[in-house]
């Protein structure tokens, strides 16, 4: 068996596991992925402070956020499609993460739906959801979502209109997937996949499914978004669902300090520090690079979690090192998902808090919600 020892070991295995047009969909960003590289390099680029001589031999891996205990600072964040990189991947990443004792995140663009998902669990998890222009059925969605047991809403705000994924056309990607010439020889390379996938249950978006009847199907995401977000969102729109919503709001897609306040004064409960992975305004700066700022002129009034280019324990400790209390991973889980399925997950986060107990340890550091800028060096 070959061994698996980190995220980068479980992107290769994805890429052998399924087609390229969903491999793709997952591993890149937008247009010239400038913005893309920058979460990696950024992260990579923030140095650690090696400390000795300290006791490091009590640690605190959990921490408490949004009033959930958390295993690790680590949670699963939303990802669309994700029942395509293996059959019922949203219901075994739910699985494996409640296991883990870490939040999941369903995506709105999931393929297996709030229900099956609800199905697979005993413990909430959260929903994220974009606007659409037709509001009764972000109403449907919030009331299934409720009716779902999740503990919180995750409102993506960086998408009123989407960033072009230049090889998602290239590959033909499609919802559902579809056997064509150009792409038999992928499929039929990829067994373990087709038979699962191609023949499960559901191959498109199954909370949209009802809503897509009688409009001759959607063959790409783009187009469904194109059709269906609403690019008029604005901050009273918040309003909107804080009347509906009576559990948390996070909310996703902040990347500027203005914006982190114009949050907090509209009463959200958390926040993730995002760039939707690199997938949409290219050229935009880092994550990471952004994290302090946003840190700040949140001052405390709400919790502040992080995305964009997480591939490892220590990518996480330099963000809580910045401020975050908590990163959630899209991609890393994507790849684990796509590579071993609910086992995949579990040995993600596994890797994950290793490095991370190895790391914070080797800083000198015993506590991760006690972990402040001291265990980097100064730039
Ligand atoms: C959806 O959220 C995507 O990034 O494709």
């Amino acid at each position: 068996m070959t061994v698996l020892n980190s995220i980068e070991d479980l992107r290769q295995a994805a890429r052998r596991r399924v087609p390229r047009a969903i491999f793709d969909y997952a591993d890149r960003g937008s247009y010239d992925e400038v913005t893309f590289n920058r979460n990696l390099t950024d992260l990579a680029a923030l140095q650690l402070r090696q400390r000795v001589m300290v006791d490091v031999s009590q640690q605190q891996l959990t921490t408490t956020i949004l009033g959930e205990r958390w295993e690790i600072p680590v949670g699963i964040g939303p990802t669309g499609l994700t029942g395509l990189f293996h059959a019922n991947g949203e219901m075994l990443g739910a699985r494996a993460a409640q296991a883990f004792g870490v939040p999941f995140c369903l995506s709105t663009m999931s393929i297996c739906s709030i229900e099956d998902v609800r199905g697979a669990v005993q413990k909430p998890f959260w929903f994220q959801l974009y606007l659409m222009r037709d509001r009764s059925f972000n109403q449907e969605l919030l009331d299934r979502a409720l009716a779902a047991n999740c503990s919180a809403i995750m409102l993506t705000v960086d998408m009123p209109v989407q960033g072009l994924r230049r090889r998602d056309p290239k590959n033909g990607l499609s919802i559902p997937p579809k056997l064509t010439l150009k792409n038999l020889f992928e499929v039929a390379m990829r067994p373990t996949w087709a038979l699962k996938v191609l023949t499960g249950r559901r191959r498109t978006f199954g909370n949209l499914e009802a809503r897509m009847k009688g409009t001759g199907g959607l063959k790409t995401l783009s187009e469904w978004i194109a059709q269906q977000f609403d690019p008029s969102v604005t901050w009273k729109d918040l309003a909107w669902l804080r009347e509906r919503w009576p559990r948390k709001i996070i909310i996703k897609g902040i990347l500027d300090a203005e914006d982190a306040r114009l949050a907090c004064e509209h009463g959200v409960d958390a926040m993730v520090v995002s760039n939707h992975g690199g997938r949409q305004l290219d050229g935009a700066r880092s994550t990471i690079a952004a994290l302090p700022e946003v840190v700040d002129a949140v001052a405390g009034r709400c919790e502040v979690l992080f995305d964009g280019g997480v591939r490892s324990g220590q990518d996480v400790l330099r963000a809580l090192a910045l401020g975050a209390r908590g990163c959630l991973i899209g991609k890393a889980f994507l790849y684990a998902l796509a590579a071993r399925g609910e086992a995949g997950v579990t040995l993600a986060l596994d890797i994950i808090r290793k490095e991370l107990a190895v790391s914070l340890a080797l800083t000198g550091a015993n506590d991760v919600g006690k972990v402040t800028r001291d265990i980097l060096i100064p730039r």
